[in-house]
């Protein structure tokens, strides 16, 4: 241990801040590499896939949960947070993991879920052993119920009530699967135990934590329980929901920052929020508290100049005024949670990705060359965004949803909790293709827990690494020139006048990005005289391509810029 951290402090650079401009690359380790090939990734398969990421150009990895977990919600239901799933390896093999990456210069965020644990963890286990009233029930929030009726109307995100009846009629609270009991955030033992987490983890050398649903920690518990008028929708903006965003849960963030600064360099953190970006959001990103909080709004806009435009200025002002910081801006396209940005955006204007799944991908056939487009072109501008870019894991290969998985295969507790009405997020969650052949195309040597398709033999690692024209190839080149670029990182933001069916924006002066969202090519200014440093499309004279990004140097040596 001491080695490894000492290794960690004298081979990294010592640039506190550099979570504020890095690109983060989410691994969801079931799927990501099966290095003992039982079908599942694990922690082993990542350190062999180090080299690669290095190569991509990726600053950081976020590893997505990889503690022991009865995987009732993909191990997002944690039966022990310090340690690993022995399905995926050991802690000697995340120590591996953390050693090897620094070695490699990449920096290693974890997940951590404090709004619920796992059904199996000892404490859910002691709580229904024990009596109502007892000090076991209170780490959890456990209410009686009216007769059959639960003690209020909240709902579970996944479908249902979110109350489960115990034997004494009890009910308890979980905001997502029965088999993730809500914490009790008013438990100061709850409040100690996960700084005690936090320190497990930062003393094994992490770099930062993803915090998951970090706006639900603190409930309004106080006297009788109330309904909840806003699941899902717009929340209010005074922090009065009974459930999410209250005004409590900052100071539990408060707490975990002074954990962070007893770390050199301070540990990062960031806070995954579903409310709309709005004032509130960016209070988790203020410096005494998490420091960065995820703006999905990017990743929920359709294909649409203007809603991309409104995005980028609420995230940009939010961050600026409220967190009281600048350059902290995250921006995600794909995650594990929703369906893969190369098919989303092909999806048409109104029709609803969920239908679209559940219809296994049939209603409306998709054209997927216009999902590649889109997604390169977004890939693209969001790479030239003040921030930090957060990518999935396969997007690089450009990978499609997998909206045909069979119905019998589907694990998500989505699908089975709303009664098979809703799909789910298994098709992003497909183990990743390495190799053109194989019977899990290189994942590992025995099938993968999920089936991939067929076509993804072209998609592969090995189809593409060796192709200039390949996503893979595009990505790394975006990256590398992102790091190359001091434009990209520090540079002045603004919006520049264009065509209606462009955004055009500069980095400091000499750095300029066109967005063309039109499905025919459109001119663009050529600021009197500027060099291509990159585009996702065609570019024909002054005229981009339909639906595609270009990077133009207003100089003629890019280092300059
Ligand atoms: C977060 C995770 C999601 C999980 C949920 C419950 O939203 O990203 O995958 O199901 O929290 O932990």
């Amino acid at each position: 241990m001491t080695e490894m951290l000492l290794e960690h402090h004298s081979t990294h650079e010592a640039k506190t801040d550099w979570w504020k401009d890095a690109v983060v690359y989410q691994i969801y380790p079931r799927s990501f590499a099966d290095a003992n090939g039982d079908g599942l990734g694990d922690l082993p398969g990542v350190t062999s896939k180090l080299d690669y990421l290095q190569d991509l150009g990726v600053d950081a990895i976020w590893m997505s949960p990889f503690y022991p977990s009865p995987l009732a919600d993909g191990g997002y239901d944690v039966s022990d947070y310090c340690d690993v799933d022995p399905r995926l390896g050991t802690l000697d093999d995340f120590e591996v993991l953390v050693k090897s990456a620094h070695r490699r210069g990449l920096k290693v965020i974890i997940d951590i879920v404090p709004n619920h644990t796992s059904n199996e963890h000892p404490w859910f286990r002691e709580a229904l052993a024990s009596l109502p009233g007892s000090a076991e029930r209170d780490r959890y929030i456990f209410r009686d119920g009216t007769g059959e009726r639960p003690p209020t109307d909240w709902q579970s995100h996944f479908g249902g009530s979110a109350w489960e009846q115990v034997g004494d009629e009890q009910w308890y609270c979980h905001l997502f699967d029965k088999a993730q009991p809500d914490l009790n955030w008013g438990n100061e033992e709850v409040r100690e135990y996960f700084l005690s987490v936090l320190r497990f983890w930062g003393d094994r050398g992490i770099d930062g934590f993803r915090v998951d649903v970090a706006h639900s920690l603190v409930k309004d518990l106080s006297g009788p329980l109330r309904d909840q008028p806003n699941l899902d929708g717009a929340l209010p903006l005074d922090g009065s929901d009974p459930l999410y965003d209250r005004d409590g849960v900052h100071e539990v963030y408060r707490s975990w920052r002074k954990v962070f600064n007893e770390y050199d360099p301070p540990l990062m953190a960031v806070a995954e929020t579903w409310s709309p970006a709005n004032s509130r959001t960016f209070l988790y990103a203020r410096p005494d508290e998490l420091g960065q909080v995820f703006d999905f709004s990017l990743l929920k806009s359709s294909w649409s100049r203007n809603s991309y435009r409104d995005t980028i200025d609420t995230s940009l002002t939010g961050q600026q005024s409220i967190a009281g910081h600048a350059g902290g801006n995250t921006w995600v396209l794909s995650s594990h949670d929703v369906p893969r940005h190369a098919s989303r955006l092909a999806l048409p204007a109104g029709v609803s990705a969920d239908g679209w799944l559940l219809s296994g991908g049939l209603h409306p056939v998709i054209d997927q060359d216009c999902g590649q487009r889109r997604a390169s072109a977004a890939t693209l501008m969001m790479l030239a965004l003040p921030g930090s870019a957060y990518l999935y894991q396969g997007e690089e290969l450009g990978l499609r949803e997998v909206s045909e998985l069979p119905r019998e295969t589907l694990q998500d507790p989505v699908w089975h909790r709303s009664g098979g009405t809703l799909k789910g997020r298994d098709g992003c969650r497909v183990p990743l293709p390495w190799t053109k052949s194989g019977p899990s195309f290189g994942f590992g040597s025995s099938h993968a827990w999920l089936q991939q398709p067929a076509d993804w033999a072209d998609r592969s690692v090995q189809a593409q690494e060796n192709n200039p024209d390949s996503m893979l190839s595009f990505y790394k080149l975006a990256l590398q020139h992102r790091r190359d670029l001091s434009a990209l990182r520090s540079g002045e933001f603004e919006w520049q006048n264009s065509a209606p069916e462009l955004l055009v924006f500069t980095r400091s002066p000499r750095f300029v990005c066109v967005v063309n969202f039109a499905p025919y090519p459109v001119p663009f200014e050529d600021f009197g005289g500027s060099r291509i440093i990159l585009s996702s499309g065609p570019v024909d004279g002054l005229y981009l391509a339909p639906e595609s990004t270009v990077w133009l140097s207003l100089d003629s040596a890019s280092e300059t810029l």
